[in-house]
């Protein structure tokens, strides 16, 4: 009995190491494995909230009648412009590998050409859809993305809001400051769950997404249903079963119903987590302050920080979903197209150093940038550049055969041992302001010396 107790603390005290946490590795489904080698991903919001230009979250900010904004905001949106080869060149000239964009989001404006009878408008005479409720025509915006992204080898996914301010079945909640929905009844709560399933079925049979990314779950419980909780675990075990059911391959976020484990991967919203996580896990950002298109954010973050983040994110095992909002014409903003060039330079001369690597084999992080690593290489991140020339990094169990700038391959770097260090001379000034990278070619997965 003692025994046991004093090895349960042990097994207790290395799960609550942070060295130990960061080391833990997990099992990538087969599944999975284009997404978690792929790292980089565009998130894009786009729906009729685009027209209004306040951000999508507008509708509850606010405070709209739905008939108001179905009548003064949703039937002016006319994406005339928009351009799905453009939009797709841009993410490829990032270095994006996916794209994930939203079908339908909080207000409940379905972005295709929904069969489904309940997302109509509140007079109940149209299909609440953008083919249906605008002067935009046949066009199908979904469609054009899904052949431009197959024709250039993106990924092609879809967000889907499972709150839905627009539906008959909700109403928005502005009770203590909450801003999810209200469900009305009981039996609206099933009809409404049945027809979700049904669009989703529509989304997955029509455009066949590689991953369904979804959101708006927050009225969620473990137990049983109620008109602020409606949505339960119990569901989102079904809704996940569903679409699995439908599309073995479909790779699914957490949020069918967050907090319990479910789906594939974790979402941490605009966060980078300090460790990596107990399994896979896609941070998603926006490069200003907003998702949505609104035109009074003019807050950019910059090149140096999103590449910056991007990195910090793949030496924790993370993915990065950042967000572009498509103006309501469909163009997208200028300095968006601006930023995703930039970061497409670094890309070009550094994307080897991302995609297909994984975590840092270190626990602790040096304070001058960031790991990574795959098979054969172990990347240094170097963010300051050492003002006396020389770097010191933790030394490897691997046999190193070269050890060269990444922008310079084919000239060796020279270094030594010292005390558990290996030293790298480098030359005085950064070569990229960004992130500039060291290469150590290596046998075998590069791994610390320490472990
Ligand atoms: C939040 C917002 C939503 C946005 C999402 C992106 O959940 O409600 O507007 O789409 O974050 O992760």
């Amino acid at each position: 009995m003692k025994r046991n107790s004093v090895l349960l603390l042990w097994i207790m005290v290395l799960l609550l190491n942070p060295l130990f946490r960061a080391n833990a590795q997990y099992q990538i489904p087969e599944k999975l494995k284009w997404w978690y080698n792929d790292r980089f991903g565009m998130f894009i919001h786009f729906g009729s909230y685009s027209y209004l230009a306040h951000g999508e979250w507008a509708f509850s900010i606010e405070n709209w009648e739905k008939t108001d904004y179905q009548q003064q905001v949703s039937p002016h949106f006319n994406p005339s412009e928009f351009d799905a080869r453009e939009i797709v060149q841009l993410a490829k000239a990032a270095g994006m590998k996916y794209l994930v964009i939203t079908a339908k989001h909080h207000e409940g404006f379905s972005m295709w050409d929904t069969k489904v009878k309940s997302f109509k408008d509140v007079t109940g005479d149209k299909m609440y859809s953008l083919p249906r409720f605008t002067s935009f025509g046949e066009r199908d915006v979904l469609m054009e993305l899904k052949r431009a992204c197959d024709d250039n080898g993106i990924k092609f996914c879809l967000y889907y809001s499972i709150l839905d301010w627009g539906h008959s079945s909700q109403e928005i909640n502005h009770v203590n400051g909450s801003t999810f929905s209200t469900m009305k009844s009981d039996s609206e709560r099933t009809a409404y769950i049945r027809d979700m399933k049904a669009q989703l079925r529509e989304l997955i049979d029509r455009y066949h997404p590689a991953s369904l990314w979804f959101d708006g779950d927050w009225t969620y419980n473990a137990g049983e249903p109620s008109p602020e909780k409606w949505w339960t675990k119990a569901d989102g075990i079904d809704l996940y079963n569903y679409l699995t059911g439908l599309d073995s391959n479909l790779v699914v976020n957490e949020r069918v119903c967050r907090s319990f484990g479910l789906g594939d991967y974790e979402c941490p919203e605009q966060e980078v987590p300090d460790v990596p996580r107990s399994r896979q896990w896609e941070t998603c950002q926006t490069m200003n302050r907003t998702w949505g298109y609104n035109k009074n954010d003019n807050d950019y973050k910059s090149t140096k920080y999103l590449v910056r983040e991007l990195v910090k994110v793949v030496s924790r095992d993370g993915n990065y979903l950042l967000n572009i909002g498509p103006k309501g014409d469909g163009t997208v903003p200028e300095q968006t197209a601006d930023t995703l060039k930039a970061i497409g330079e670094w890309m070009d001369t550094y994307g080897e150093s991302i995609y297909g690597t994984t975590r840092s084999p270190f626990a602790a992080e040096p304070e001058w940038g960031f790991y990574t690593k795959k098979e054969g290489k172990l990347f240094v991140h170097v963010f300051s550049w050492p003002q006396e020339g020389m770097l010191s990094i933790p030394a490897i169990k691997n046999s190193i055969t070269k050890i060269y700038l990444m922008n310079e391959p084919g000239k060796a770097l020279d270094s030594s041992f010292e005390n558990g260090s290996i030293r790298i001379s480098l030359p005085a000034n950064t070569p990229n302001d960004n992130d500039s990278v060291v290469v150590l070619e290596v046998a075998g997965l590069p791994e610390a010396t320490v472990f």
